[in-house]
């Protein structure tokens, strides 16, 4: 019998290989566990993958938050840390860093996102405000909630449909909006709550357009508009690649320009950034940043550290400059893109077009036959791990939670699981064994039932709910 001739993986897809812009300079040893032990682990962990011992994970895709590889530079600016109290030269590297890529005038460290997250919602939100924004995310809407608010989400239609191949599925539906304001009217929006690369919805991108134009609207309506930035270089990337006008910019150029039409963002250093840990906020306003300057002393330590040791934010300066440069972010979201390639030429039904940070399995349509109060995404997340020891996360009724008014679970129109890629880290070798191992338990679908819920958290509850496997 004649063997077909070995093909590269660009040649299989009709394209020329790319590869990483980067040498692997030290590694750390991985393994995967026996099937018992697997077995033993996921059941201990209550059928929730954020309470796997990360030991007994062999291919860690649970996020990209903070798991990326930090460069040979960026260990080095960590043996540069000043741990003085106040005023460390790392703050200033950090702060220069943060006004020259992103724009802003004033800058506040936090320990990550959500302490910034806390800071701006705090600062701005008032009892019986409306927060309008493009899908909600878990730890961003319950701190608006914590605040007194209510996110109203005004993403277009599209992004709540995984087959829609919208190029930007991210943007803003200015209909929604505007219906949003005349209804509660402006004085009630203390702004309008803009991500890039929205994660809920399969990190898919905006376009410049449409913030260009959100702007005009919020201008004509007295409306600051607030960015979480914690992907936005991805969504410059998909703004070159997409956009007319955009091709030859670099991304720096786009993320800059992005961030000029709003008023400030708030950032999780731990995906873009390519740090372990960090954050900060940054506006425009002088008198809402001395608010937050004053606040952060309070939750997050002082106003030049604001939670991060000194080395920490001297890697984080330097991982901003690393994170806008146009191979890394190429090489970061091709790898995305051929997990991606690889379960659609399969026939997997996964979130299209795939976007910059994970790989989203449509639970929902591959467990067609268990029905959302049973758990789709949590399900196959447990499966996954059982059939090969990747660890995923769940995007579905578990993580949406439940509705502060009613206490009813929240069914979201998407019920997904994420396999999120770290940056930096896997190699090609492993998303083959990703890809496989999808396919192996997309194939014996039929035999799985759900999962019972049998404990939650009052917050968050993905993070610590544990479940039962349905008999
Ligand atoms: C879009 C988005 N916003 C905010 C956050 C919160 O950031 P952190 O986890 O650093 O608190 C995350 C992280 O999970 C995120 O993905």
């Amino acid at each position: 019998m004649p063997q077909p001739s070995p093909q590269t993986m660009g040649q299989q897809f009709g394209r020329r290989s790319w590869a990483e812009p980067w040498k692997i300079k030290m590694v750390e040893p991985i393994r995967l566990i026996s099937r018992p032990e697997r077995e033993q682990a996921i059941a201990q962990a209550g059928y929730n993958t954020f309470l796997l011992r990360s030991e007994d994970v062999y291919i860690d895709l649970l996020t990209d938050s903070g798991t990326s590889a930090m460069s040979d530079r960026q260990w080095a600016g960590i043996m540069l840390g000043d741990e003085a109290y106040a005023g460390s030269r790392n703050f200033y590297h950090l702060e220069e860093a943060v006004q020259s890529h992103y724009g802003y005038k004033y800058m506040v460290p936090t320990h990550q996102g959500r302490g910034a997250e806390h800071l701006i919602s705090q600062a701005l939100i008032k009892p019986g405000h409306y927060i309008p924004g493009n899908m909600y995310f878990t730890t961003t809407r319950l701190h608006q909630e914590l605040a007194g608010g209510t996110f109203v989400d005004v993403i277009i239609d599209e992004a709540h449909d995984p087959g829609s191949p919208h190029p930007f599925k991210g943007n803003i539906d200015l209909d929604k909006l505007e219906a949003l304001i005349k209804r509660v009217g402006a004085d009630n929006i203390p702004y309008v709550s803009l991500a890039g690369t929205v994660n809920m919805a399969g990190g898919q991108p905006l376009s410049m357009a449409n913030v260009r134009a959100l702007r005009d609207l919020c201008d004509r309506h007295g409306i600051r508009i607030y960015l979480d930035a914690t992907r936005m270089a991805e969504n410059a990337f998909f703004i070159q690649e997409r956009e007319e006008g955009y091709a030859e910019q670099p991304i720096a150029d786009i993320l800059k320009e992005f961030c000029s039409y709003t008023d400030g963002a708030w950032m999780s250093a731990k995906k873009d950034h390519l740090v372990n840990i960090g954050g900060w906020l940054a506006v425009n306003d002088e008198d809402l940043f001395n608010q937050a300057r004053n606040m952060v002393v309070v939750y997050e330590g002082l106003h030049t550290y604001g939670g991060m040791a000194g080395r920490d934010m001297e890697a984080l300066a330097i991982g901003i400059s690393e994170a806008v440069q146009d191979d890394h972010i190429r090489a970061r979201v091709g790898q995305v893109r051929y997990l991606g390639e690889l379960l659609t030429d399969w026939g997997i039904p996964i979130v299209q077009p795939v976007g910059g940070h994970a790989i989203f399995l449509d639970a929902k349509s591959i467990y067609a036959h268990i029905s959302q109060d049973r758990f789709p995404a949590q399900t196959l997340a447990a499966e996954l791990y059982l059939d090969s020891g990747v660890r995923s996360m769940e995007r579905g009724v578990v993580s949406a939670g439940r509705d502060p008014e009613t206490g009813d679970h929240r069914y979201p129109a998407l019920e997904l699981v994420r396999l999120t890629i770290p940056r930096r880290v896997y190699t090609q070798a492993h998303m083959d064994v990703v890809a496989e191992a999808v396919k192996e338990v997309f194939d014996n679908r039929t035999q799985t039932r759900g999962l019972k819920l049998v404990y939650e958290p009052k917050y968050l509850r993905f993070f610590q709910a544990r479940f039962e496997q349905i008999a």
